[in-house]
């Protein structure tokens, strides 16, 4: 369906962010009729560009990765703005420029998109307060990192929520937006076979990985300071893990689901201490081949005592303390240069109670998110011959790509659909994004106290020995490429 006229200003709206993922994902929104045709999408930015500047930027810098459609191109391309704004500078001619543009248009859904670093949030908000440009058909959308800390996101939260209410605040986490995690929540709520498994009698453990292949070439100035557990685990890997555990909402609602999402992750079993060490592990990609070292890397800024500690992979051994996960182990991992680029989830259940045959294991069920969408269930079939009964783990396997012809839509598209929509089900509440941060901060305090430094692994592998070993010690292992 068509939204609202809407106009969407993105503050940061020439970054790396927009170009490559906010204006494809709203350009295959124009050309599958979701944009009003009056909706206008402002990119402020310090750049000091004309709109026909932008116009040729995004020409030059997007076209290329969308779908060649030379009319519905050029009406995207009259869709944008650029207004330069030096937010938090003496010089606020920016704003009037924005400001002039708005006036009248009070009527249209007004979405400030802040792709721009947290610390620039508050700041922001108060200015657009101050400009005048709050109306009540207002939102606003927070990209992560929220904070780097507790203290800081609540602070972030307090400076932004004195503007707009929690309803017009959208948080964004693009994992939610991916097409296999919303069918988890409808592969969990909409067959019946699997809730009454979806437990610790039958369920042995979760694993949560989120693999990548790239390195970090050019961002060491964010990278130094947020690290993977900050990047990865607070939000992405924690979400797809309140998803698995979730207990069944009562309506696919906004407030249903989020209320069972932040339950999860207020049982999150605290990690503290000592503890720090038995259950976490952190790891640095040292050089191998052409691959450079994280310290090599191309960057913008020297190394510093920061980049030799901070950790480009990190495996977590995460428990739920409630009722139906007691015991159950969630291991979460995330790396930078590793072998391959996939993400899954993979529920492993429990062995048979009694084997009558040979070998054994899979009772396996794999969620994958990248790099193909789709969803296993590894079972042990028996492998043909005349001879001994022999069993082999064989996947039945579900390939959204083959399965259905459309086309799967990139996590951004949807989101902001939704935000557009003024649906905030797939955005982080307040309280669940603090709850991350919580559970999170007594591990940052450790490491960030500790002499070690993260452990080495060399480019192209799938982490450190710690990494292995942190399964291997209960008789388990990470489910590799098989
Ligand atoms: C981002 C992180 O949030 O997610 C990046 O900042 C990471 O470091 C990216 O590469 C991964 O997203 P995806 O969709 O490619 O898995």
């Amino acid at each position: 369906p068509t939204s609202h006229t809407a106009d969407l200003v993105v503050f940061g709206g020439t970054g790396d962010l927009s170009m490559r993922k906010l204006l494809p994902a709203l350009f295959h929104s124009d050309l599958e009729g979701r944009l009003a045709p009056e909706t206008r999408i402002v990119a402020m930015s310090r750049g000091g560009l004309t709109d026909a500047d932008f116009r040729g930027k995004v020409d030059a810098e997007v076209r290329a990765a969308v779908p060649d459609d030379g009319v519905a191109w050029q009406r995207f391309l009259g869709r944008l703005h650029h207004v330069s704004v030096d937010v938090g500078g003496e010089d606020k001619s920016g704003w009037s420029t924005v400001v002039r543009m708005l006036a009248g248009h009070e009527d249209r859904d007004r979405v400030f998109y802040l792709a721009s670093p947290p610390m620039t949030f508050g700041p922001f908000c108060r200015e657009l307060q101050e400009a005048g440009l709050v109306t009540p058909r207002s939102r606003v959308v927070l990209e992560k990192p929220l904070g780097r800390d507790l203290v800081s996101a609540q602070r972030i939260n307090d400076e932004v929520g004195e503007i707009f209410d929690e309803r017009q605040i959208f948080r964004i986490d693009h994992y939610l937006g991916k097409e296999t995690v919303q069918n988890l929540l409808v592969l969990r709520f909409a067959n019946a076979f699997l809730e009454p498994i979806w437990n610790s009698l039958w369920i042995d453990h979760v694993q949560i990985t989120a693999a990548e292949t790239v390195g970090t070439p050019g961002r060491r100035g964010y990278y130094d300071h947020a690290g993977a557990l900050r990047d990865m685990v607070q939000n992405h890997l924690l979400q797809l893990l309140t998803l698995v555990a979730m207990e069944p909402p009562a309506r696919n609602d906004r407030e249903s689901i989020r209320d069972e999402k932040v339950k999860v992750l207020q049982s999150l079993r605290p990690i503290v201490g000592s503890e720090v060490d038995r259950f976490t592990v952190r790891g640095q990609y040292t050089g191998e081949g052409d691959m450079p070292s994280y310290l090599d890397e191309p960057a913008s800024t020297p190394t510093t005592e920061a980049s030799r500690r901070v950790e480009t992979f990190t495996a977590i051994r995460a428990e739920v303390k409630n009722w139906r996960w007691a015991g159950v182990p969630f291991y979460l991992r995330t790396g930078k240069r590793m072998p391959y680029r996939r993400s899954e989830i993979v529920i492993q259940f429990k062995d048979v109670p009694h084997s009558i045959f040979p070998g054994g294991t899979p009772n396996r069920l794999v969620l994958r998110l990248q790099p193909e969408e789709g969803i296993e269930l590894h079972i042990m079939a028996k492998e043909p011959g005349a001879g001994e009964t022999m069993l082999k783990p064989v996947p039945l396997s579900l390939s959204f790509g083959k399965t259905f012809t459309a086309r799967v839509p990139e996590a951004y598209e949807r989101l902001l659909t939704d935000v557009l929509a003024g649906n905030p089900t797939l955005f982080m509440r307040r309280d669940e994004v603090e709850a991350a941060w919580r559970w999170i901060d007594p591990i940052l305090a450790a490491w960030e106290s500790s002499a070690e430094l993260p452990e080495p692994y060399p480019a192209g592998t799938t982490g450190p020995a710690g990494a292995h070993e942190l399964l291997g010690r209960s008789g388990r292992a990470w489910h590799e490429e098989e």
